[in-house]
């Protein structure tokens, strides 16, 4: 009974005051020690303004690392808030504003008019933030103009933390990082290769009877790059003839070694038709939307994509948030969108779908 009690209070007192622990990953691995690193980095208890980057190819584990470290320090700050998507979010209309609402919302507990204009956003951010002791995470940093608009060190009182994570070393020259200022991820070792793998070709931390040899092989010919792992074990989710998983093999050794979207496209090329045209439709325009209101639209085209949706959940190239909303990794949405750009290179109109306004109206100008 008393347990039931301190849970409930401890519910109330999270939704008082705004703030849960954010998702980490499906089956995390290695990641506390790896945070352990970066606290040494970000030394919460020194009294002046810190910034830390954690700067690497895509899929390597950068935003994953950056929620873990941010569930374990965010209470110990006055304030804090964790900017998800900074790259693809900044090149939509309004995106800046809609990212500095979000930092002047989280970081004073709602305590603030929405700002009009990204001017406003910066110099209300400008005024308004060093009245408190703040961590802010700016994830997937690609351009000066984002870290100028939202947060500079200078802004921030005393105690404060700038946490961001990037894959560009450009970045990294704006703030003046020094080397002992930013993090660079290892790869998984081979052991937690394997047992990453494992979790979503088997179900478990570890190979299967009469798999042992195969996943040896598959994951040394995968890398140690999460995402990799994660989708080219999903890929071999229930699969049990060794002549899939050595096609698998000799596919994956054929591409060059860290090539991650290369790694990709090889579940992608093991799609039906319909997987594929919901995997593209995802990549190019739909990501963030409703479940439901995508399901809708693809029916009237005549699809039927419930099963296909499932299908490719289980191959871990799409997920489902906790809003139910269709998510997708940005290295396989950026897949997705180099794909259809493939169809017809040279000419917007002769390919699939639009998804840049640019290319949209100069096709619809030319059929006038
Ligand atoms: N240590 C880990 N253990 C288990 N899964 C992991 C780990 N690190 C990353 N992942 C998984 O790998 C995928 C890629 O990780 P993440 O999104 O953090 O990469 P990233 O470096 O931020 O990539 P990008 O540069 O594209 O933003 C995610 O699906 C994540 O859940
Ligand atoms: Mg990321």
């Amino acid at each position: 009974y008393e347990e039931k009690v301190i849970q409930l209070i401890v519910k109330i007192i999270l939704i008082k005051v705004n703030k849960t622990p954010i998702d980490v990953a499906k089956h995390p691995l290695g990641i506390n020690p790896r945070v352990d690193d970066l606290m040494k980095l970000v030394n919460i208890w020194a009294n002046d303004v810190r910034v830390v980057a954690i700067q690497g190819m895509g899929g390597i584990g950068k935003t994953t690392l950056a929620r873990a470290l941010y569930n374990r320090i965010f209470s110990k700050f006055e304030g804090s808030s964790f900017v998800s998507n900074i790259k693809e979010v900044s090149r939509q209309p309004n995106g800046l504003v809609s990212l500095q609402n979000q930092l002047l919302h989280e970081a004073l507990k709602g305590k603030v008019q929405p700002v009009s204009n990204s001017s406003q956003g910066t110099s209300v951010i400008k005024q308004r933030i060093h009245s408190k002791r703040v961590l802010v995470v700016l994830d997937d940093v690609d351009h000066i103009e984002q870290l100028n608009a939202l947060v500079r060190p200078t802004w921030l009182s005393a105690g404060s933390r700038i946490i961001l994570t990037t894959r560009y070393e450009h970045v990294l020259n704006v703030y003046g990082l020094k080397e002992h200022e930013i993090y660079r991820p290892s790869e998984l070792n081979r052991e937690e290769s394997i047992q990453l793998f494992s979790f979503h070709a088997f179900g478990k931390d570890q190979p299967i009877e009469g798999f042992v040899g195969l996943t040896e092989k598959v994951v040394s010919a995968t890398g140690g790059v999460p995402l990799a792992l994660e989708v080219v074990g999903s890929s071999l989710f229930g699969k049990r003839s060794g002549q899939e998983w050595n096609d698998t093999l000799e596919k994956l050794k054929k591409v060059p070694p860290l090539d991650v979207q290369q790694t990709l496209r090889i579940s992608y090329d093991g799609l039906d038709n319909l997987e594929k045209s919901i995997f593209l439709d995802t990549a190019c325009f739909l990501s963030g939307t409703d479940r439901d209101t995508a399901i809708q639209m693809w029916k009237g085209c005549g699809f039927f994509p419930t099963i296909a949706i499932k299908v490719l959940m289980h191959k871990s190239l799409l997920k489902i948030s906790e809003d139910d909303k269709l998510e997708m990794h940005d290295l396989l949405r950026d897949m997705g969108r180099q794909i259809v750009q493939e169809e017809c290179p040279p000419n917007p109109g002769k390919r699939s779908r639009l998804w840049f306004q640019k290319d949209a109206l100069h096709v619809l100008k030319g059929l006038k």
